[in-house]
């Protein structure tokens, strides 16, 4: 009698460079606690190389599929057979799934990490009533504003630098509920009257200029979020806390964005949970 084989599930976060994925290390941490033997690692490959390594994966027993991180989130969604509704609204992948068919489900789990990060606030709540505002309207933007949109929002405005990036995002992926305001007009036709400020772009990470923008206009019960996580208090959060409005960082968005893809590849018996010890190996892992 043969016994048939049973291959250890593995994914793999593809992106060019990856060294700094912070995936393997929050995959790791779950694949240890609910004792599944499976693995996670990074792949860095080139764009080039992107679709026929995914080809050669998808023929390798055991491949259950990975996240997408730049610049390959194009190429994946072009990729994938069948996209889910937060993809095609998005207009990106960042979760890849191999489908028992042999088929590539290509899904963004971007807009949930960021939806989920924000209800586990304590501050979420008590939130005021009011629009939302959007700083910057890049790849990131896209999941946020889609995210504001499942969460309720109907009025959102978006401040960006470049007006036409702004413009595009409020026509792709705003459903008629974006409004694009100039950086000039933000304090009056923005922060005034809102009940939370995000930021998405990049200014405020490690290495690039701070975000500074006059908080005055913001109502002091706002919320402030902002998706950099390195540093975890950037100098938007520390300047919004010492105003005294509510503040929210960015590292439980990596950490939930996770969540579905971490279900989908390794069938945990549990839902996996975004929880201090996950945030503590992540923030070490970072050096913070
Ligand atoms: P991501 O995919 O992470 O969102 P991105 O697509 O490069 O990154 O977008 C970066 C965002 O940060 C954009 O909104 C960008 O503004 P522009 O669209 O005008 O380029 C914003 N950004 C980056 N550097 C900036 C700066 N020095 N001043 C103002 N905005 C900046």
């Amino acid at each position: 009698m043969t016994v048939a084989s049973k291959s250890v599930p593995f994914a793999h976060v593809f992106g060019y460079p990856i060294r700094h994925s912070l995936s393997p290390v929050l995959h790791g941490t779950w694949l240890e606690r609910y004792r599944i033997e499976g693995r996670y690692t990074a792949y860095e490959v080139s764009p080039d190389d992107f679709v026929s390594t995914l080809g050669k994966l998808a023929r390798t027993p055991g491949f259950r599929g990975g996240n997408v991180t730049v610049p390959h989130k194009e190429a994946a969604f072009a990729l994938a057979d069948e996209k889910d509704e937060a993809a095609l609204a998005i207009g990106a992948v960042n979760t890849l799934v191999m489908l028992e068919d042999g088929r590539i489900s290509g899904r963004n789990t971007d807009a949930y990490g960021f939806a989920e990060n924000l209800k586990a606030a304590d501050c979420w709540a008590s939130r005021p009533e009011g629009h939302a505002v959007v700083l910057g309207a890049g790849g990131a933007a896209r999941a946020v504003v889609h995210a504001l949109i499942t969460l309720g929002f109907d009025d959102i405005r978006i401040v960006n630098r470049t007006m036409e990036r702004a413009e595009r995002i409020s026509r792709e992926v705003g459903q008629g509920r974006t409004h694009v305001i100039p950086i000039s007009q933000q304090n009056e036709e923005a922060l005034d009257g809102a009940a939370l400020l995000v930021n998405t772009t990049t200014l405020g990470m490690v290495g690039q200029p701070a975000l500074e923008i006059d908080l005055k206009a913001l109502p002091i019960n706002a919320i402030v979020n902002d998706i950099v996580y390195n540093p975890l208090e950037t100098y938007l959060l520390k300047m919004a806390k010492a105003r005294g409005n509510p503040t929210v960082d960015g590292l439980g968005m990596l950490l939930h964005q996770a969540v579905p893809g971490f279900v989908a590849w390794f069938d945990p018996p549990e839902t996996p949970a975004v929880d201090a010890e996950l945030r503590k190996r992540v923030l070490a892992h970072l050096g913070l």
